[in-house]
């Protein structure tokens, strides 16, 4: 008797069938009233003592399972029809959604692809950086009133969230020696209040080029080429006088308004200008804290806050639309940069 069960045993975990009805039958054949499993368990009380343990076991075994196999196969089948039933190969094709590059991202690519035409490669430097690349190689002296026109995140004296991407030049002009003509794409940290025109993370692009010669009026080619590409070939630029620790003369760069082309409109406040970024000649004083030499090289330098240029370029008059990734916001950018 106890082979009888092994030959069960056997069929059973051989069996397999995906018609409901073979599996119908299987069941009534193994666990129905008159099935073998019924009909061993009625023989049980027959069964010499001794293979009374034996057999028992391997009978429950047979039992457990048979109802499994056949909850198994009546399942699988249960799911094949539902699915056949479900194709439907007439119906047209569902429309796959794309998503699309974040405004931010778009514009930084933007801003890459541009320099990348005229020579500069891309570098970067950590968003938690020392004292040292973010102030004091910039030339910002300690305990100067400069350092204050950037409130910064510190995590302990010396260590800070950078406040600009500013320190991936000082990073850059260490680790290489010139000619360098990089840009730095990048988020930087003030702890500023969040506002429509500020927030505490924002993104930067830092501009550097130092070589034999470089003059002023390298910068300014430069970036004139800069805001025609970005903005438009009838774009004007007007460079302002300003200060940076790290840039001797410094300048602030604008552009005519994209809006009202000089005019005078509300968004220029009837200036006609749109500020862009900061620029200037690299301080000698920067080059030889990065041991390069300012008698014999050069550079100039410029940072400019990539949410700003994509408010003007997409017309987006509040900074939180970027940080908020409301999706009918971001739903509007299509771009294959
Ligand atoms: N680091 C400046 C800022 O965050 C921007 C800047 C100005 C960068 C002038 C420069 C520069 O490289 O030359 O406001």
């Amino acid at each position: 008797m106890v082979e009888k069960v092994e030959l069960l045993l056997a069929e059973v975990e051989s069996f397999s069938s995906s018609a409901p009805d073979e599996i119908e039958q299987f069941r009534i054949r193994m666990l129905g009233k008159k099935g073998e499993v019924t009909q061993l368990f009625a023989q049980f009380k027959d069964v010499p003592n001794e293979q009374k343990k034996d057999f028992g076991k391997k009978l429950n075994e047979l039992k457990t399972k048979s109802i499994n196999k056949v909850n198994v196969l009546k399942e699988a089948a249960e799911q094949s029809k539902e699915s056949k039933t479900n194709i439907d190969m007439s119906r047209p094709a569902e429309n796959l959604a794309f998503g699309s590059r974040h405004p931010i991202s778009i514009i930084r690519n933007e801003i890459i692809e541009i320099f990348s035409k005229i020579g500069f490669g891309v570098s970067d430097g950590p968003e938690i950086e020392d004292d040292w690349h973010n102030f004091s190689a910039l030339n910002f002296p300690e305990e100067h009133p400069a350092r204050d026109m950037q409130d910064t995140f510190f995590i302990n004296d010396s260590v800070a969230l950078r406040t600009h991407t500013s320190s991936v030049q000082v990073r850059v002009m260490e680790e290489s020696k010139p000619p360098i003509r990089t840009i730095s794409p990048g988020r930087v940290f003030r702890n500023e209040a969040i506002s429509a025109r500020a927030h505490c993370i924002f993104h930067q692009v830092e501009g550097l080029y130092i070589d034999k010669g470089v003059s002023f009026s390298d910068l300014k080619q430069s970036l004139m080429y800069f805001a025609k590409e970005m903005f438009g070939e009838e774009t004007e630029i007007r460079l302002r006088p300003s200060y940076f620790p790290f840039t001797e003369p410094s300048a602030e760069v604008d552009i005519s308004c994209v809006l009202c082309n000089g005019d005078g409109c509300n968004v220029c406040k009837q200036s006609g200008y749109l500020e862009i970024l900061g620029c200037g000649m690299v301080d000698p004083n920067v080059l030889e804290n990065c041991d390069i030499d300012p008698s014999v090289y050069s550079g100039f330098a410029f940072g400019m806050g990539v949410e700003r240029i994509a408010m003007l370029k997409f017309g987006i008059n509040d900074l939180r639309h970027f940080f908020e990734n409301d999706i009918r916001f971001l739903k509007q950018f299509r771009s294959t940069v």
